[in-house]
């Protein structure tokens, strides 16, 4: 372990990290260390006061190894963290068993039955601390006797210029935000908005940002760009409410963009003989990949690099190409006309992003593409075939209840309209559904539809007349009729809808029907569509259907399938995570559930283009594909050696709303 000077530590401790004077970097203080024992005798105070000349000779005290090295996953007596609270863990076992423990972790892991039941407890090995025998005497005694004190309260943190605010402001979103989001709301890591940050308090936020954690968080002390003083600038940083981010301009977008295949130079017509319309675009979650699979045969075509964790794939209007949105906001291209699949363009619009869709009126086919962002609120517009970025414009407004102005309202969904040329915004924190033309090169936004806060996810029903959009932490849905372009109603389902994007089928008793599942309770909602046919039907929850577990992201059906399938990804139970359940049209029931793996979690039904086939898949480093027979549900085929396959998106469906 690379080993800051004592006084280095001195001054961090005492607060004092802002001062100007740069102490030396972490990684001289071996050779610090050697050279000043050489000749130095006992060091006196004014050494230790004088930060030109550190005096490491003084031994490393076990607190001060402790906050540097351990709090980034344990305390004492304040709960267990990403390791066991250490409270009374030197009354626990006994002392030769510690130092074998902070010896090499990974041999007593194998030695020890205590150490082989903690890591199969917390099934992962705890680092080598790499310390020397009199270190681990001393954070030993330092744990003995921090037990006695009471709980390790962590330090106050460091005050902040506004100028050295903005800087950490700047050097979180250079070295930071790319994993945990601008906001800090969390992506490739986890959450750090302050009701988590404060929690760990300084001490842990230093050690951890400086050591890194094992699990994908990058050391920055040891290796990184931020310097010993900005630790503890970074740590108050962080436990001060988020800013707002920066913006992102029309300009920073066309500076991103790249066109790869002219449109000159792409082919005019498919230049394979396979049907591209039953083709899957699988989403590799974690790999930033795209994996195209021709339905037909089962072949994987091709595997496309799309930029950082893949939200969402849609089509445009043809089905020519597979739009990918990443969680970053690059937006990719995709050609299935080429030999391959291929990219042929890519921008990014903002610095996180959930929804993409195309124009689908007809006449405009394919011409644009509209990104909806998380960060900054807004929306960009771009051209269709190119991606050259054309508009952009913020989402920010007030809320529809309260009327409070919002700094923050990010982009959900997006829906193209057929009856007009436009798309419908589902707006998150101010709850509007904002509908945006494409007539004009203005992009001009023609209505704002007042429906309900938080809106999420959603989809149309079998005309394609009524957008029916999840308000999830309201636990109801929202049905916008785009004919008029008006607020129809909104009514009660259940804890936290999440339809995706729906399912529409006919109802032997109630006619045509959507439903939607749920995150918060085990239930699917039926309720009726046709407020023309069936108007006493209309927008009303018809049938509930109890589900095994809460936790359910998607479910979908094809008016071939006799069945509405539905997952339970996010069940606490990973027995039935991993199950899908299968409800019968005519029947009105549940029929079965069933397990698609013995591993991750199923996720995401989706059916082949001619309704015959249903692909599910399982979510896990070593994911799957499996592929059932849609009327049967009997097992067809499994791709295996996928990572982290989460959505799969057919084009025939996609591009024609078919769900
Ligand atoms: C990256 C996280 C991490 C760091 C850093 C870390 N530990 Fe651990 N520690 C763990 C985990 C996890 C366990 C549980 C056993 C396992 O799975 O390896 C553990 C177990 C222990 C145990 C045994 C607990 C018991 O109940 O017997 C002790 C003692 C301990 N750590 C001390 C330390 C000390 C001292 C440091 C700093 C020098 C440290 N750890 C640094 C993660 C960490
Ligand atoms: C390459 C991606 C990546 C980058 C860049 C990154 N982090 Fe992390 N960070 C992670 C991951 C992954 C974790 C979760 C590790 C774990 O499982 O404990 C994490 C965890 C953390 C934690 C602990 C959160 C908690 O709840 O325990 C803090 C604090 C943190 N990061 C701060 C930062 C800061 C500050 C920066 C920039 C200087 C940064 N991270 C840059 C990926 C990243």
């Amino acid at each position: 372990m690379k080993t800051p000077s004592p006084l280095h530590v001195l001054l961090l401790s005492a607060g004092v990290a802002c001062s100007t004077s740069e102490p030396p970097p972490a990684n001289d203080a071996s050779s610090v260390t050697s050279d000043a024992s050489a000749d130095a005798g006992e060091p006196d105070a004014s050494d230790v006061l004088d930060a030109s000349a550190p005096d490491a000779s003084e031994p490393i005290s076990g607190a001060e190894i402790f906050l540097r090295d351990c709090v980034s996953c344990h305390t004492i007596g304040r709960g267990d963290q990403r390791g066991p609270d250490l409270n009374g863990v030197t009354d626990l076992r006994s002392r030769q068993w510690l130092v074998h423990w902070l010896q090499d972790p990974a041999l007593a892991a194998t030695r020890s039955p205590v150490g082989r039941e903690l890591v199969a407890t917390w099934g992962v090995i705890m680092p080598n601390p790499s310390l020397t025998g009199a270190e681990i005497e001393a954070v030993i005694d330092y744990m003995a006797l921090q037990s006695a004190a009471g709980p390790l309260v962590p330090s106050e943190p460091v005050s902040l210029s506004a100028e050295r605010f903005e800087a950490m402001r700047q050097r979180f979103f250079g070295s930071c935000s790319g994993c945990h989001g601008t906001l800090r709301r969390g992506a490739t890591g986890p959450n750090l908005e302050p009701a988590r940050t404060v929690e760990l308090g300084t001490d842990a936020l230093m050690s951890v940002i400086r050591n890194g954690r094992p699990w994908g968080m990058p050391s920055f002390g040891l290796v990184g760009p931020l310097r010993e003083t900005e630790l503890a600038e970074m740590a108050a940083f962080l436990q001060q409410p988020v800013p707002a981010g920066p913006p992102f301009t029309l300009e920073a977008a066309t500076a991103r963009w790249t066109l790869m295949v002219p449109v000159a130079e792409r082919p005019t017509e498919p230049q394979h003989t396979l049907d591209w319309e039953n083709f899957f675009g699988v989403v590799l979650r974690d790999v930033r990949k795209v994996a195209i699979f021709d339905g037909a045969s089962g072949t994987e075509l091709a595997r496309v690099d799309v930029g950082f964790a893949v939200h969402i794939l849609r089509t445009s209007s043809t089905g020519r190409y597979f739009y990918a949105i990443g969680r970053d906001g690059w937006l990719t291209l995709i050609d299935l006309w080429a030999p391959t699949p291929t990219p042929v363009a890519r921008v990014q619009g903002c610095f996180d992003a959930r929804s993409v869709e195309g124009s689908k009126a007809p006449g405009y086919e394919d011409q644009f593409i509209i990104e909806g962002c998380y960060d900054p609120s807004q929306y960009m517009i771009f051209d269709g075939l190119t991606l050259e970025p054309l508009a952009v414009r913020s989402t920010l407004g007030s809320a529809v209840d309260t009327g409070e102005e919002l700094n923050e309202v990010r982009v959900a969904s997006i829906i193209g309209l057929r009856s007009a040329p436009a798309w419908a915004l589902s707006l998150k924190e101010s709850g509007h559904v904002l509908i945006v033309s494409y007539e004009t090169s203005e992009f001009p936004e023609t209505r704002r539809i007042d429906a309900e806060r938080f809106l999420h996810d959603g989809g149309l029903d079998s005309t394609g007349r009524y957008f029916m959009v999840a308000a999830n932490s309201r636990n109801r849905m929202v049905v916008i009729d785009l004919e008029t372009q008006s607020l129809v109603t909104t009514f009660e389902t259940g804890a936290l809808p999440h339809p995706g994007r729906g399912a529409n089928w006919e109802d032997p008793s109630f006619g045509p029907v959507n439903a939607t599942v749920h995150l918060g309770e085990p239930k699917l909602a039926i309720y009726g569509t046709d407020p023309v046919g069936r108007p006493e039907n209309a927008w009303r929850v018809l049938r509930e259907v109890t589900l095994p577990s809460s936790g359910s992201l998607f479910l979908k059906t094809h008016p071939n399938s006799p069945w509405v399938v539905m997952d339970m990804t996010f069940s606490t139970d990973p027995a039935l995570a991993r199950q899908v359940c299968a409800y019968s049209k005519a029947g009105g029931v549940l029929d079965r559930c069933f397990a698609v793996s013995d591993r991750g979690s199923a996720v995401h039904p989706e059916f082949n283009r001619g309704g015959t086939e249903l692909w599910v898949s399982v979510w896990d480093v070593d994911g799957e594909i499996v592929v059932y027979d849609a009327v049967t549900l009997v097992e067809l085929r499994r791709f295996t050696g996928l990572e982290s396959p989460t959505g799969k998106f057919n084009v025939y469906n996609t591009a024609h709303d078919i769900y």
